[in-house]
């Protein structure tokens, strides 16, 4: 019983210094209450980056090397296919959304996109020249 009660004050002492530790951090919400309406975050300039950013890591969703600022993803359209799929890709000299983006959950190849893979930006990210909020030390494949 004893032991029990010691344990769960060093738990309590644990929360209470890394709760400190997250406080600490700067996101870019800022260091509003949650209930708080935050400010809209300051507009960043997508990077363009020309041929792409290499991959970190196999299997990554490769980042966006362009602006989506004007593109659109909604129940009536998805613009990133204006450029991205089967019929489109070429004309665009857009790299085509990956085979796997085909595939439904059973692993049957469709003619058209998944619905798994119709909200592009869940996976794929814009980039911005920013300095990271926390350190970094990961490398990913050279
Ligand atoms: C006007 C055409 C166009 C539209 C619209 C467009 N893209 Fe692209 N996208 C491109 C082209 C062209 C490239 C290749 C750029 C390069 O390599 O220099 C590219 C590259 C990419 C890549 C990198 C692929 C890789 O293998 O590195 C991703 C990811 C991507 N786009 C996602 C998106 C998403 C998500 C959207 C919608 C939010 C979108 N794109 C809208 C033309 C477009
Ligand atoms: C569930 C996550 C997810 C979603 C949603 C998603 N992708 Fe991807 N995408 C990936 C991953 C992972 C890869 C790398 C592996 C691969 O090619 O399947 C990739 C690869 C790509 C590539 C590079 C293909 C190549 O051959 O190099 C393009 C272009 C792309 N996606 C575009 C899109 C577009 C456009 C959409 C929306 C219509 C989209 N993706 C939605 C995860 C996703």
């Amino acid at each position: 019983m004893k032991k029990t009660i010691k344990n769960l004050m060093i738990a309590c002492v644990a929360l209470i210094f890394t709760g400190t530790a997250i406080g600490a951090v700067d996101s870019l919400r800022g260091s509003q209450a949650i209930p708080e309406m935050s400010k809209e975050p300051a507009k960043m300039q997508q990077m363009v980056v020309k041929g792409g950013v290499d991959r970190s890591y196999k299997q990554q969703p490769p980042v966006i090397p362009h602006d989506i600022e004007k593109d659109k993803i909604d129940l009536k359209v998805n613009t990133c296919m204006n450029c991205h799929s089967e019929k489109t890709f070429k004309a665009k000299k857009a790299p085509k959304a990956g085979d796997s983006h085909y595939e439904d959950r059973d692993g049957k190849m469709l003619e058209t996109l998944s619905a798994r893979r119709y909200f592009c930006n869940q996976c794929h990210a814009p980039q911005a020249n920013v300095a990271p909020l926390v350190e970094n030390s990961f490398e990913g494949l050279k």
